[in-house]
C-alpha cells in the first residue's frame, strides 16, 4: 500500500501530512540511505522542516516571570533572539524595564517590561491578558520566578514556609492557569507551550532546603498533571531542572547570610559542585538554551517531561 505521504511533486512546496504539520515535498532525496535502512521506513515517512524554521519564534508572544535578572533574563534573551515578542515580567519594575530595554536594543526585538507579582493571581491574570492582547496572541509562558532559602527544618518559620510556597508554587500554578485559559481560546494555533522552572530539588531530596524541595517537587507535579490535561488542546507543558547556576540571586543569598547560614550554603554548594560530572556549575545560558529548545517547534512532540540541565548530576 502506498504511503499516504508519497508524492511525485519535486518542488520545495510544503504540504500537510496526517497530523496537519508540514514537510518539504522533495526532502526524501536528501535523507541518508543508512537512516532509511535503520528505521525501516520509506524515505517519504520522514518529516522535514529546516532547523531555522523550527527554532523561529517570530509571530509568537512569550512571557517570562521573574525575568529581570538571572536565569529569567537569559531566557528572555534567547527567546528574543529567536524572534519572539517577549514580556519581561517581574516584581522589580525598574529592573524589568532595564532588562527589556537592553534586550530590545541587543536583538532589535520587541521586548516589553511588565510589573507583576506572581503571588497575586489577579496580577498574573492581568499579565496574561496583556500578553494575549499583543498581535498573534500568547504562545509561550515560562514560570520562572522562585526563591531558594536554606535552613534546617527546626528553623523554618511558618512565614518562611509560606513565602517559599507562595512565590515558587502558587505563582507557578497561577501562571499555568492564566496561560492555559488564553491558549485554549486559540485552539489549533501551533507553538503553545507552558514551561515551568523546576530544579534538581524538584526531582530529589536535599537537606536544609525543605520548603524549596517541597515546592519544586510540586512544580514537577504540575508539569506532569497539566501535560495530560492540556495535551488534548494541543498545549504542551514541560519543565527544566537546573542544579546549581551562578546567578545574582545565588550571590545575594551568600552575601546576605548570617555566618551560620553562610557555612551551610558553602557546604551545600561545594557538595553540589563535587557531584557534577561535567565539573562546573551551570550558566544562565545553559538553562536558557534548554528553555529555547522546549519553547520551539524543535520539541513539538515533547510534553510532560522535566529536563535536567545539571551537567549530569541526576544521572549519578
Ligand atoms: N540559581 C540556581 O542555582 C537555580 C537552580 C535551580 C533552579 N533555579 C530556579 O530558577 C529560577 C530563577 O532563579 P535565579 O537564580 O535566576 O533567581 P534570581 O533570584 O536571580 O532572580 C529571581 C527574579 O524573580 C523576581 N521575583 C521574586 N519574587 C517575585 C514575585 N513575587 N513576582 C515576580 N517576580 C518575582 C526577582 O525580582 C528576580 O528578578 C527560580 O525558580 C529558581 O528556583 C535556580
Amino acid at each position: 500500500m502506498p504511503s499516504p505521504h508519497s508524492t511525485s511533486n519535486s518542488t520545495t512546496r510544503r504540504r500537510p501530512n496526517w497530523s496537519g504539520t508540514t514537510r518539504l515535498a522533495n526532502q526524501p532525496d536528501s535523507e541518508p540511505k543508512d537512516e532509511r535502512a535503520m528505521n525501516g521506513t520509506s524515505s517519504s515517512d520522514v518529516e522535514y522542516r529546516p532547523i531555522a524554521d523550527l527554532i523561529d519564534l517570530s509571530g509568537r508572544t512569550a512571557v517570562v516571570t521573574g525575568a529581570a535578572r538571572g536565569i529569567g533574563q537569559a531566557i528572555c534573551s534567547r527567546l528574543a533572539e529567536a524572534g519572539a515578542t517577549v514580556v519581561v515580567a517581574d516584581l522589580d519594575a525598574n529592573a524589568a524595564r532595564e532588562t527589556a530595554e537592553g534586550l530590545a536594543g541587543r536583538w532589535s526585538a520587541d521586548v516589553r517590561p511588565f510589573t507583576a507579582d506572581v503571588t497575586d493571581s489577579a496580577s498574573v491574570d492581568e499579565l496574561a491578558e496583556y500578553a494575549d492582547s499583543i498581535v498573534g496572541g500568547l504562545s509561550v509562558w515560562v514560570n520562572n520566578a522562585g526563591v531558594y532559602p536554606t535552613a534546617p527544618l527546626a528553623d523554618v518559620s511558618d512565614a518562611d514556609w509560606e513565602r517559599t510556597l507562595s512565590i515558587t508554587l502558587d505563582g507557578t500554578f497561577y501562571g499555568c492557569r492564566a496561560a492555559a485559559a488564553r491558549m485554549v481560546r486559540r485552539s489549533g494555533r501551533a507553538g503553545r507551550v507552558i514551561i515551568n522552572m523546576s530544579s534538581l530539588s524538584g526531582l530529589r531530596g536535599r537537606k536544609n532546603l525543605v520548603s524549596y524541595v517541597a515546592a519544586k517537587h510540586a512544580v514537577t507535579g504540575l508539569v506532569r498533571s497539566l501535560a495530560t490535561e492540556l495535551g488534548g488542546e494541543g498545549i504542551r507543558v514541560v519543565g527544566v531542572a537546573p542544579s546549581v547556576v551562578d546567578t545574582s540571586g545565588m550571590r545575594k543569598r551568600r552575601t546576605e547570610a548570617t555566618p551560620a547560614e553562610a557555612a551551610r550554603i558553602q557546604a551545600l554548594e561545594a557538595a553540589s559542585l563535587a557531584a557534577i560530572p561535567l565539573g562546573r556549575v551551570g550558566t544562565v545560558d545553559d538553562v536558557a538554551k534548554a528553555v529555547l529548545y522546549l519553547a520551539s517547534d524543535l520539541s513539538e512532540y515533547i510534553t510532560g517531561v522535566v529536563l535536567p540541565v545539571d551537567g549530569g548530576v541526576s544521572a549519578s
